[in-house]
């Protein structure tokens, strides 16, 4: 089943993002569910991509288990009958809930994008070419587009509510959330994604930045929430077409950015919503990149057989 809006759930809606449906399960659990929706350049298609959500959900999964040893995070479960046999009332919804749903530990988040970089590109590049700095603190000389930074930068940003996230200084975000949590995340964030670029590396994919989202549980624990080391939350670049001093293909959103930029080039589209009707072939090859990063991270292919 490919899913763009998801069927009513007998839970409580908290929010619908471009991407995932959030609902509330009681005071300290949420279901977070991915569809197969996309975004490219912050417009969201029409057409669901298949096993997107399924990919996102078991990705973030695969990583939260690798992680286990080192950071507290926030998922109960991402396998539906566990969930169900958690949340009975939502066994009626399994076959749209299968995969691409986390049970999870509700927390209260932290307002900060934690952002950690590897390799220049993005908002990042455009500050630094144009300034030489990043959130206005200086960077070394001579980076060209897409450069390796090591050690890599932790980069926050705070969340907007509209509009784009904008890059705060260490200094900024120490102020506005207190310098213990602030050292803490920092140490997190820059751990997890070193563990995350080394595993992809090996795999051909290069992890260029990420994104983390932290929150306070009752008991004052930091956990890891949200998505982890997704192709949404994160740039994921082909290892073997990597060349610096320009920007680089994207692993998984390549053809549909291809496809967009031919039809914005022939004026048959504004980069506005409503975006262009995709070719089946476009959303075939969208979602093979997101089933073969699937495969290329986590040693072996999803599941399909419950996905139908
Ligand atoms: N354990 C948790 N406790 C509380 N909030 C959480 C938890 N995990 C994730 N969230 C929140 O759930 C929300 C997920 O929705 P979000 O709007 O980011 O969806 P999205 O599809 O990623 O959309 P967008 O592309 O606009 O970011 C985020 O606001 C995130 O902070
Ligand atoms: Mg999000």
């Amino acid at each position: 089943m490919t899913i763009a809006q998801l069927e009513p759930l007998p839970l409580q809606h908290l929010r619908r993002g471009k991407v995932r449906e959030v609902y509330v399960v009681d005071d300290a659990r949420l279901l977070l569910v991915a569809t197969d929706r996309v975004s490219a350049f912050d417009v969201v298609m029409m057409e669901p991509i298949p096993y997107k959500g399924a990919v996102l959900t078991q990705i973030t999964s695969w990583w939260l288990r690798q992680l286990e040893a080192d950071v507290r995070h926030h998922m109960i479960s991402a396998n539906v009958d566990e969930i169900i046999r958690e949340v009975p009332t939502l066994a009626a919804h399994r076959a749209a809930l299968c995969g691409r749903s986390m049970l999870c530990r509700r927390t209260e988040v932290v307002p900060i994008e934690c952002v950690v970089r590897g390799y220049i590109s993005g908002s990042a590049w455009k500050e630094y070419s144009a300034a030489g700095t990043l959130a206005g603190e200086p960077l070394p000389p001579g980076l060209q587009e897409s450069d390796r930074l090591d050690p890599p930068i932790f980069s926050p940003a705070t969340k907007a509510a509209a509009g784009h996230d904008e890059n705060i200084s260490i200094a900024t975000m120490a102020t506005l959330v207190g310098p213990s949590t602030t050292m803490e995340l920092e140490r997190l964030s820059r751990h997890i994604y070193e563990r995350g670029r080394d595993v992809a590396a090996m795999r051909g994919i290069i992890i260029a930045d990420t994104k983390f989202e932290f929150g306070h549980d009752r008991d004052g624990n930091i956990l890891l929430i949200d998505e982890v080391l997704t192709p949404d939350s994160s740039r994921f670049w082909p290892a073997d077409r990597y060349r610096p001093g320009r920007a680089q293909p994207s692993f998984d959103k390549q053809p549909l950015r291809d496809y967009l930029d031919a039809e914005r080039r022939a004026g048959r589209w504004n980069g506005e919503a409503p975006p262009p009707t995709l070719p089946a072939e476009v959303v075939r090859a969208t979602s093979e990149r997101y089933l073969d990063a699937f495969r290329r991270i986590t040693g072996s292919a999803l599941d399909l057989s419950e996905l139908t």
